[in-house]
């Protein structure tokens, strides 16, 4: 059984590549066979393992567009790679008139899944179409959640759009957890609004937290995962907690309560 996660938060900057790679590699740790797909033109993704996009000369566009098979174009990281490029920054267009378009990347799974416990889908910060292709194909999404009160006002839209999704697409996708990121824990505002988003939302925010250390910043510099760049820190361990969280069921523990609600009403906040 092979578990397809969408990282996914239509803000930019809230840790979403990070988490997507990070979880990634914890999950390779304990021993599980993990591909991550780069689904944002930025390919920051791509370049967090060290690979320079305007190299990659067969990318997930041609996955996507050009019906490449992706085992052509995964490479062997930390963890495996779907490389994206600025090529993928054409994808909407290119796909806008096909039929399917939102069934691309589900399609092209569908050879490898096999081959992998996690499938990780890295997006870009919008709700296009290239994410719609990763809500399409996955079986639950995780919400990178910067801890700061604004960052928390999207989640409503993102919600929304899962709902349509959900109408229209995939009827089993929900939001496996939510991910507060860029925690610190000295302000006031970071506690606060950790404290509003699990009133809000509960159990489906995550355990772990992930503090904000420019660790994260400088690993890729190197072309590597936090638990590549500094094994025995802080920030290694918090997405060994997180990924351990996942394996301990939170998503499969959501799928099991077949009626579990999309949001109730939002919190005033919200
Ligand atoms: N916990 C954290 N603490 C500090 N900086 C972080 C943390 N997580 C990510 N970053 C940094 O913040 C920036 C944005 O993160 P990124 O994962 O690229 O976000 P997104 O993919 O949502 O745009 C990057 O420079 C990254 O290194
Ligand atoms: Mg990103």
């Amino acid at each position: 059984m092979t578990t397809v996660l969408a990282f996914a938060n239509q803000k930019g900057g809230v840790a979403k590549t990070t988490s997507t790679l990070n979880t990634g590699v914890a999950l390779r740790e304990q021993h599980h066979r993990v591909l991550a797909i780069d689904l944002d033109p930025q390919a920051n993704l791509t370049m967090c393992q060290g690979i320079d996009p305007d190299t990659v000369t067969r990318s997930i566009f041609d996955v996507l567009v050009n019906r490449a098979p992706i085992e052509d174009i995964i490479t062997r990281c930390e963890i495996d790679i779907a490389p994206a490029n600025i090529d993928l920054a054409g994808a909407e267009l290119a796909l806008s008139s096909a039929i399917g378009r939102e069934r691309s990347l589900e399609k092209a799974l569908m050879s490898v899944k096999h081959h992998y416990d996690y499938i990780l889908i890295d997006t870009p910060p919008s709700l296009g179409l290239l994410t719609i292709n990763a809500f399409a194909a996955a079986d639950g999404v995780i919400v990178p959640v910067q801890c700061e009160y604004l960052s928390l006002r999207g989640l409503a839209q993102l919600e929304r759009t899962l709902q349509m999704i959900r109408e229209n697409l995939n009827p089993d996708v929900y939001i496996t957890g939510i991910l507060p990121t860029m925690f610190d824990a000295r302000t006031i505002h970071g506690r606060e609004a950790i404290e509003i988003l699990r009133e809000t939302f509960g159990d489906r925010v995550f355990d772990t937290v992930v503090r904000k250390t420019i660790k994260f910043a400088e690993a890729p510099v190197q072309g590597r995962s936090i638990m590549a760049y500094d094994p025995e820190g802080d920030a290694a361990d918090t997405y060994r907690k997180l990924a351990k969280e996942l394996l301990n069921g939170t998503s499969s523990e959501h799928e099991g309560r077949g009626s579990f609600e999309p949001l109730p009403a939002y919190g005033a906040h919200i």
